[in-house]
This record gives structure tokens, sequence and C-alpha cells, in this order.
């Protein structure tokens, strides 16, 4: 199975066994907070899950599972899935409460964008984030998204922000 390491995490794809502990930050309604839809019954995550593992086998890319290396314990997810027009990719990423606040998504980020060439092909990636989600948007701005434009997303307008790697 793929890897991606950080200094202090590894992330992988997800397995359907992961529903469960999935489930412990995609149903926390305070992690959900600033996410279209809002927290996730376990049905969804399942659901969810499901839809990361398809687009993994389809894209060849999708959302993993991080784990804390220290404590080997799942901490949440990340990585690039395709906006719904299927042809724009964005990044995401998503912390269980407690590992909130120590620079885990800008490190986690930086990995796949150092990857995103290389691995993917990607030459530019797009990542959303709704205007009360302050940590999120400095996440953003501190790997050097710049704002494009708003746009009708999951059925929410939400400004979108692009990063050009340009290929290297
Ligand atoms: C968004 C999220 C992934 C950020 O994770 P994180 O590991 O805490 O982020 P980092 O520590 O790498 O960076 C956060 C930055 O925002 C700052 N920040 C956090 N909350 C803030 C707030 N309320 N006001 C101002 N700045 C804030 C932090 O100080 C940090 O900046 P700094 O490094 O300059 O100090 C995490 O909060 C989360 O999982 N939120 C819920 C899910 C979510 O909204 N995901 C994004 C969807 S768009």
């Amino acid at each position: 199975m793929p890897s991606l390491e950080t200094a202090r995490t590894y992330l992988r794809p997800f397995q359907p066994s992961d529903v469960q502990i999935a489930h412990e930050w995609l149903g926390d309604p305070e992690v959900m907070r600033h996410i279209p839809g809002g927290s996730l019954t376990l049905d969804q995550t399942a659901e969810r899950v499901s839809r990361y593992i398809a687009h993994e086998i389809r894209r060849g890319f999708s959302k993993w599972l991080i784990y804390e290396t220290a404590s080997n314990m799942p901490i949440g997810d990340s990585g690039f899935f395709t906006l719904p027009d299927r042809a724009r990719v964005e990044l995401g990423y998503r912390l269980r409460k407690s590992h909130w606040g120590k620079g885990l998504a800008t490190e986690v980020s930086r990995a796949w964008l150092s990857v995103a060439h290389d691995w993917y092909g990607l030459t530019e990636v797009y990542a959303y984030a709704l205007p009360g989600n302050t940590a999120s948007l400095h996440v953003m701005q501190k790997l050097g998204f710049a704002y494009s434009h708003l746009e009708d997303i999951y059925e929410v307008e939400v400004p979108l922000y692009k990063l050009q790697l340009g290929g290297q």
C-alpha cells in the first residue's frame, strides 16, 4: 500500500474497515462546523469512506488517513479529490480536535504539495474554506494559495483558492 510520510505523521489510503475510526471526526459537529453539509451520520461516513476508496481506484489519488507517528493513532484525513466538475483537483485536510493547533495540517499539506506533480501530474491545486474557517484560511495562506473566485460547490457557494505548482 502506498504511503506518505511527514516529520510527525504518515498517511495511507482508506480501507473499508476505517469507517468507525473516521467517524470519530467526520461525526463530530465541531470538526465539521465549517464544512458544507456538517457532521455525518455513521451511514454517511461509511458512504464517504467508500467514495474515497472508489476515487483512489478510479483517479489514482484521494483523501488518505493521517496517523500520528508517535502514538500510531489515526488523527484525521487529507489528500487530493476532484471537484464536482471532475477536472479540477482540491486539497483537503481535517483533523480530530485533540490535534488542532500543532501545525499538523500545514505539515501534511506541504508533503502533499511536494509530491503532487511527480506522483499525480498536477500543475495546479484548489482549496476552499468558508469565510469563518479562520484556521483553514490560515493554513492555505501559509501554503501560498491565492483567492480565485466564488463558486457553487456541493450546493453551497464557497470561495475557491488556487495554488499554481508550475510543473516543477
Ligand atoms: C483546519 C484544520 C485542519 C487546521 O489544522 P491545524 O493543524 O490546527 O492547522 P495548523 O496548526 O497547521 O495551522 C493553523 C493556523 O491557523 C491559526 N489559527 C487557528 N485557529 C485560529 C483562529 N481561530 N483565529 C486565527 N488563527 C487561527 C493557527 O495559529 C495556525 O497559524 P500559525 O501557524 O501561523 O500559528 C483544523 O482546524 C480542522 O481540522 N478543522 C476542522 C475541519 C476543517 O474545517 N477542515 C478544513 C475544511 S476547508
